[in-house]
């Protein structure tokens, strides 16, 4: 069941209508201050970062999709070469078809990418149950050099067979972020994190998290597309969740590292998240429709101008490296404005408008 629910995934992801249909990022209202007089030169601008403490070429993710499935393999081999060659990170889909099944496809990739920073992935309902040795040998003999521990709780409730409770997940995710040896990094998966999530992970020792926030990909409508029987219900929360800019602006200020995916689809997007201070940008589906229409040089190509993009971005925002870019002024637009906390430093930025 849980191979062909994978299979459908990407073959509806690749071609399908499963964007949200009103609910936009927000990273639209973030407004970058031109700078006239750069003082910079375009090939100076670093883009040069790092997330939990390991280095990347660029603040940028190729977001969890796939593993444990024939298509995994041709496509994570690839990723992993390109996020070798551009120091990005890779992030493998849930691996409990390598848990439960000893699936290893799609996972075997580090001879790839001997540097990458590679995350591995599982749900927190499945996490629950788990034994940390197990997830420990797994991530090993992958070579994550994190855990992504993936929340979908709208996405479940949408999929006939999916869960239903949800109790237990704090704990299951304390445990492992003080029984594993590599960080945990709790994701969304398209309904994004609003700051009280957030604090209660940081409370519990996250350090890191994906907001994977709405007006990207809708899981909902993925799961909606895919069931009869939840039809009417994945139609009604198609456009479910907080949207990706509006995440990243609860989550200001609090002791995090943050990676904004959720619809980012260009390099200025990736701008836009870091100048509300994300870490990096990460991009899914994006990645899989480039991989669907010309293979490994078309996921190169969209990389390749996706960083050309983040650097132009800096360059005209006079910001010569990440950490600058993170500090810039924004204009805020008001739907978003109406997301951020008050007496956050993001406010301190703002170029106009309320403070
Ligand atoms: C085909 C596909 C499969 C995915 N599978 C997973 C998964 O197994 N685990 C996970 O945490 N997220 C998964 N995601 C969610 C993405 O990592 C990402 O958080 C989300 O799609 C929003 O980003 P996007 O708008 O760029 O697609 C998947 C996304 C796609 C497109």
């Amino acid at each position: 069941m849980s191979e062909s629910r994978k299979a459908d995934h990407l073959a509806l992801c690749a071609t399908a209508a499963v964007g949200f249909r009103d609910t936009t990022t927000l990273l639209e209202e973030v407004g970058l201050v031109h700078e006239a007089l750069p003082e910079l030169s375009l090939d100076q601008v670093d883009l040069s970062t790092s997330l939990l403490r390991h280095p990347l070429g660029a603040p940028l993710v190729l977001s969890a999709m796939t593993g444990g499935v024939d298509e995994a393999e041709p496509l994570n081999r690839a990723l992993a070469r390109v996020a070798q060659e551009f120091g990005l990170a890779l992030g493998f889909g849930s691996m409990r078809p390598l848990l439960e099944r000893g699936d290893r496809r799609g996972y075997l990739v580090r001879d790839q990418a001997p540097d990458a920073m590679l995350l591995g992935n599982l749900g927190v309902v499945q996490a629950r149950k788990i034994g940390l040795g197990q997830l420990q040998d797994a991530l090993g003999e992958t070579g994550c050099d994190a855990l992504c521990v993936h929340l979908n709780p709208a996405m479940e409730v949408v999929q006939p067979e999916g869960d239903r409770d949800f109790r237990g997940g704090i704990e299951a995710i304390a445990r492992m972020v003080s029984g594993l040896d590599v960080p945990v990094i709790v994701k969304e998966t398209g309904s994004g994190l609003s700051r009280a999530t957030a604090e209660r992970l940081v409370r519990v020792g996250v350090r890191a998290v994906d907001v994977s926030g709405a007006g990207g990909t809708s899981w909902v409508g993925v799961e909606a597309l895919r069931a009869d029987a939840t039809r009417a219900l994945g139609e009604r929360f198609w456009d479910w969740g907080i949207p990706t800019a509006a995440s990243l602006a609860q989550l200001t200020d609090l002791e995090l590292e943050v990676i904004a995916t959720g619809g980012v689809s260009h390099g200025i997007d990736v701008a836009r998240a870091l100048a509300l201070g994300a870490t990096a940008g990460g991009m899914a589906r994006a990645v899989l429709q480039a991989w669907t229409a010309g293979g490994e040089a078309a996921v190169r190509a969209l990389v390749v101008q996706t960083l050309r993009e983040i650097r132009v971005a800096m360059l005209l925002t006079g910001a010569g490296s990440v950490a600058a870019m993170r500090r810039t002024t924004v204009v805020i637009g008001p739907n978003l404005m109406r997301w951020v906390p008050p007496g956050v430093s993001l406010r301190q930025r703002l170029a106009a408008g309320p403070r």
